[in-house]
This record gives structure tokens, sequence and C-alpha cells, in this order.
């Protein structure tokens, strides 16, 4: 069962502490953890009813089959995109899905978890002024999904601890930002879907194909199209199969 205490006895002494909130019903994780003044904490959903994604997208929500969390983190903003704090959290999300599940999955650039050709996760990183939200959709056991996000897929786990899967990504996400380290990037490239692969993409209004060769110490994609390398700092690529 997903419930405040099940999350907290599964999160390690340094954290048992922090501030945790489990909704039936919300509207949105990362709204009400922006609507708190925590600055360390999480907060969880077993339904979203305006689950948000990246660029304005919603993200589908339906009740009891993912696993819908916002995790407070108190670092500024800048600190957060010094630290690469989108590729940290995928990291985190991987090692959680990993541990929990014992389901490996990969990183499509910036911060999708894929298995199987189909998304299973998402992050949305949303910046206040001295902290920093990141949000988190699993689809763990959702059989369908609306026509219109025809690569969403789901884990397809069955008999799960959503507590402990909540707990395990906080705490993941919790040590990789306090150590300061960025030893998780050798990681966050060894998962990535991308690298070797043939991507299309659009920069300033244009489409263009190119080889993902590297992923730089900053986050940036480093592609070769045409001869040329290009850098990309943000945005949605498309593999070419
Ligand atoms: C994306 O794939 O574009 C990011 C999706 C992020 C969804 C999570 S679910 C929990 C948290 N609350 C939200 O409203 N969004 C994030």
């Amino acid at each position: 069962m997903l419930t405040v205490d099940n999350i907290r006895a599964n999160l390690c002494a340094k954290y048992k502490a922090l501030p945790i909130v489990v909704y039936d019903t919300i509207d949105s994780t990362n709204t009400q953890a922006k609507l708190s003044s925590i600055d360390q904490g999480i907060f969880v959903a077993k339904h979203q009813t305006a689950g948000r994604g990246r660029q304005g997208k919603s993200f589908y929500s339906p009740d009891s089959t993912g696993l819908y969390m916002s995790v407070v983190l108190p670092i500024t903003p800048m600190e957060a995109y010094e630290f690469t704090l989108t590729a940290a959290a995928a990291v985190a999300a991987a090692r959680a899905i990993e541990n929990v599940c014992n389901i490996s999955v990969q990183i499509k650039w910036v911060n999708d978890l894929y298995l199987h050709g189909k998304k299973v996760a998402g992050i949305l990183t949303e910046a206040d002024i001295d902290r920093v939200i990141v949000g988190i959709g699993i689809n763990i056991s959702t059989e369908s999904f609306p026509a219109d996000i025809p690569l969403a897929g789901s884990l397809d786990a069955e008999n799960i601890s959503k507590s402990k899967l909540a707990a395990s990504f906080a705490e993941n996400l919790f040590d990789i930002t306090s150590s300061k380290s960025r030893e998780f990037m050798s990681e966050y490239r060894s998962r990535s879907m991308l690298l070797g692969k043939e991507i299309s993409f659009e920069k300033d209004g244009n489409a263009f194909t190119a080889n993902a060769l590297r992923i730089e110490d900053n986050g940036e994609l480093t592609v070769l199209s045409n001869g040329i390398e290009l850098t990309l700092h943000s945005g949605e690529v498309q593999i070419i199969l």
C-alpha cells in the first residue's frame, strides 16, 4: 500500500524525518509541492487530475496504475543547472526501478525513461526561488494510453511496492545531489538509448538528421549532422528506426 508510513519505513535514517504527503487524488504533485513552503520533502499521489509534463503537455496519470511524485530539493536553480540535475534525476529513477522492480530501463536524452522502445517514465523539473522540484511519473501497470501518446508504455511490473519505489527514487536523488559528485554522468551515458544512433530533431525551425555522438559533462548532446558537429542543449529528439 502506498502510504506515508510505508514510504518512511523504506527511507534510510537520515531522511526519515522529512515531510511526506500522500494524496489519493490531487491535481498535480508538482503544483502542491510548489504551493508548500518546505525546502525538502516528498509529495506522492495515487491519481492526478491535472498531471503536467514538459513543454506544456499533460501527463496521463490514471488511478493506482502509476507512481506520481515530486521531490523538493534544498538547492537553488543555479546549483541545479550547474549540477545537470535533470540527468541526475534520470539516473536516480533508473536506479530505483532497477532496485525495486528488477527492470533495467534506458534513458532517452534528456530525462525520459524507456523500456522496449516505449516511454515508461517522464521527469519534470521546476525551479523555485531557492529550491527545486523534481516530479516523476512512472507507468507501472497502466494497460492502455490515450491515442495521442502512442509511444507511452508501462513497466508491466506486478506486485511491486509503490512505497518502496517512491522511497528509493527520493533517496537516490537526495544522495546524488548531496554528494556533489558528478560520477553519475558515467551511468547516465551507459544507460543512454541515443548514443551511436541515427536521430532526427528540429533546431532553429530546421529539421535535421544526425548521429548521436556523445553526452558532454554539462549534459549537452553532441551530434554529427552532414559532417558538422552540432550541440543540442535541450529539446526533443527522435530515434530513426
Ligand atoms: C514529461 O514526461 O513530460 C514529464 C512528466 C512528469 C510527470 C510527473 S507526475 C508527478 C509530477 N506532477 C506533475 O504534474 N508532473 C510530474
